[in-house]
């Protein structure tokens, strides 16, 4: 049984996974509310809230799976890439957890545990689990090697969230992974371009899941946005569609808001919406089948917070030519049982960290 501890950004995060992979608890407390007054992420406002949190969410997820401290393993948590001081609060408690009790302590990056979260199973599953996304694959094995029987690595994971949009090839390397950056953002991750958009078209923090709803009211036809291809590469940019958004909701008199605009004509809201999500859409789809087939991929995995975008895996569904892995819904934000089951990976490998384990904010994949 492993315990896994996520504080990087905004939600404060425990999870818990048996050996197989199977998720007996997932306690989420997300600060969203809290953010959104000032329209994003204050960092000293996390980490303080997470003190808060922190003690209380490891024994909710303890209560849900009906264990003792005594019952876990290991005690795996986030130390990068995140906020520092947001970092600090996961790994003080953690390591302290595993002073107290004597359980071997973990450090995970957050993007594997991301890339890790298409790779846990329900307790009722016994062997396989069915994704959402209605993929097949055996999550009870290691994810090297569910990447195997997937028809033989390596995968292309596209890993996009508020901080991060990277492409990574994972190949099976004996019974353990390795991660090898492809591409990534010259400026916005996608999910910032999500918040950012959200925030000119005066939709509230976090803007994503916002987009997405007032886009599904938007005429059939919009007027499109620009999308950035930077062609022969597998990087992205999203900065210049902020700008984009911005300068056509200044045009249709939505932006800045003021007292005669408060109550913004919504079919304008909605269509805006509509066309930033069909261009992320499109050019997170297309770059990210071109790059799985220039690397001879067998797969292709999508994780990470914009992953929860319905659109953006309907249509990665619908066009790719391989098989797409990606977690349900819930499981694509950030949580605790995704670093549990990284943990429990590393923990299979052998790896245990000494009390010296550091915060590292800028830590990378790859
Ligand atoms: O992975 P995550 O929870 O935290 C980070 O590691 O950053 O990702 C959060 C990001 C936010 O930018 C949020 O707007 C975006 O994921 N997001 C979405 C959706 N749900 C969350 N973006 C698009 N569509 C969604 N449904
Ligand atoms: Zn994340």
């Amino acid at each position: 049984m492993i315990l896994g501890i996520e504080t990087s950004c905004d939600e404060t995060a425990a999870g818990i996974v048996d050996s197989a992979g199977r998720m007996f608890a997932n306690v989420v407390a997300s600060q969203a509310d809290i953010h959104a007054r000032y329209g994003g992420i204050v960092p000293e406002v996390a980490s303080r809230q997470h003190i808060r949190d922190i003690s209380p969410v490891v024994r909710a997820a303890l209560e849900d799976a009906r264990l003792d401290w005594s019952d876990l393993d290991a005690i795996a948590v986030t130390n990068g890439p995140g906020l520092a001081g947001s970092l600090m609060v996961g790994v003080n408690y953690a390591k302290g957890a595993a002073a107290v009790t004597g359980k071997p302590l973990i450090g995970v990056n957050h993007l594997v545990g991301h890339v890790m979260a298409a790779f846990i199973r329900q307790p009722s599953d016994s062997n396989g689990s069915t994704h959402e996304a209605g993929i097949v694959t055996d999550t009870h094995l290691p994810l090297a090697e569910a990447l195997h029987r997937i028809g033989g690595a390596p995968a292309m994971c596209l890993i996009v969230s508020g901080g991060h949009t990277e492409l990574v090839l994972a190949e099976r390397n004996g019974s353990s992974l390795s991660f090898q950056l492809v591409g990534e953002t010259r400026d916005d991750a996608a999910g910032e371009a999500f918040d950012k958009a959200a925030r000119a078209i005066g939709l509230p923090y976090p803007g994503g899941p916002e987009i997405q709803r007032a886009a599904e009211n938007a005429d059939d036809e919009v007027i499109p946005l620009p999308r950035a291809w930077i062609r022969g590469t597998h990087e992205f940019s999203f900065s210049g569609l902020k700008t984009a958004v911005l300068n056509r909701a200044r045009a249709e008199g939505i932006y800045p808001r003021s007292e005669s605009n408060r109550t913004a004509d919504e079919n304008k809201v909605a269509n805006i919406a509509k066309a930033f999500q069909d261009s992320v859409v499109d050019v997170l789809v297309t770059k990210t089948i071109s790059a799985a087939i220039e690397f001879d991929c067998s797969a292709i995995v999508l994780v990470g917070g914009v992953a929860a975008n319905r659109p953006l895996r309907e249509t990665m569904q619908s066009k790719s030519p391989l098989p797409v892995v990606t977690p349900p819904i819930p499981l694509c934000t950030d949580n605790g049982a995704m670093i549990a089951r990284a943990g429990l990976e590393r923990y299979q490998n052998g790896a245990r960290d000494a009390y010296d384990l550091d915060v590292i904010p800028s830590l990378r994949i790859g």
